[in-house]
């Protein structure tokens, strides 16, 4: 067993928030082990709830279509979430459950090493910058410790409100664009900046 499957199986026993107590499945996380890409959404819905499996609702058909017009599968990536439980009336996680969950998804990031965190709405981008806006900084990538920082809005969006849909396939498709401009960074120390690609 791998260490990222063993890592899924501490987090289906997960007791650390009040999530616990309600949820059906807990949904850790699936896909490739050693991922570039790693996407990020909020918590799991009434689906994934059901299945264990993140992003497998309505959401997760968009997401799919998303991947597909970058030419990938959604076991081509990893897909996880902020919160790993469904949190009732699938209402947002509170900060005090985000950070319960803070250390699994930091495990997880640690092992699958991903070349690029595709943040999924405005939780997963608050996760690594809290002081950043949705609205502001969707479909700018950001260089962090090695790692790049693609916001995206979250799919569900694009079902809540029609105009984000266009916004969101336009983000998804500059992903393999900047994949391979973060290929010819220079190695070394890395500062926080802004790629200037776009
Ligand atoms: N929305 C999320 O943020 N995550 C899921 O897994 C499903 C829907």
């Amino acid at each position: 067993m791998s260490a990222l499957a063993r890592l899924c199986d501490d987090i289906r026993a997960c007791q650390e928030c009040e999530l616990a107590r309600h949820r059906n499945r807990v949904v850790p996380g699936a896909g490739a082990e050693d991922a570039d890409l790693l996407f990020i959404g909020e918590a799991p819905g009434w689906h994934e709830d059901q299945q264990g499996r993140p992003f497998v609702g309505p959401a997760g058909q968009f997401l799919e279509q998303l991947l597909s017009s970058i030419g990938l599968r959604r076991d081509d990536v990893y897909i996880a979430n902020v919160v790993k439980c469904r949190p009732p009336e699938n209402r947002e996680p509170l900060p005090a459950e985000i950070e319960a969950c803070r250390m699994w998804l930091d495990r997880q990031v640690a092992l699958i090493r991903p070349r690029m965190i595709v943040t999924l709405g405005r939780h997963s981008l608050s996760r690594y910058f809290p002081t950043e806006t949705i609205g502001k900084v969707h479909g700018r990538p950001r260089q962090l410790d090695g790692v790049l920082y693609y916001p995206m809005y979250h799919p569900a969006a694009a079902l809540h409100q029609g105009s984000l849909r266009q916004t969101i396939e336009a983000d998804m498709l500059k992903i393999p664009e900047i994949l391979a401009q973060g290929r010819e960074e220079p190695p070394g120390p890395i500062e926080d900046r802004q790629l200037s690609l776009f």
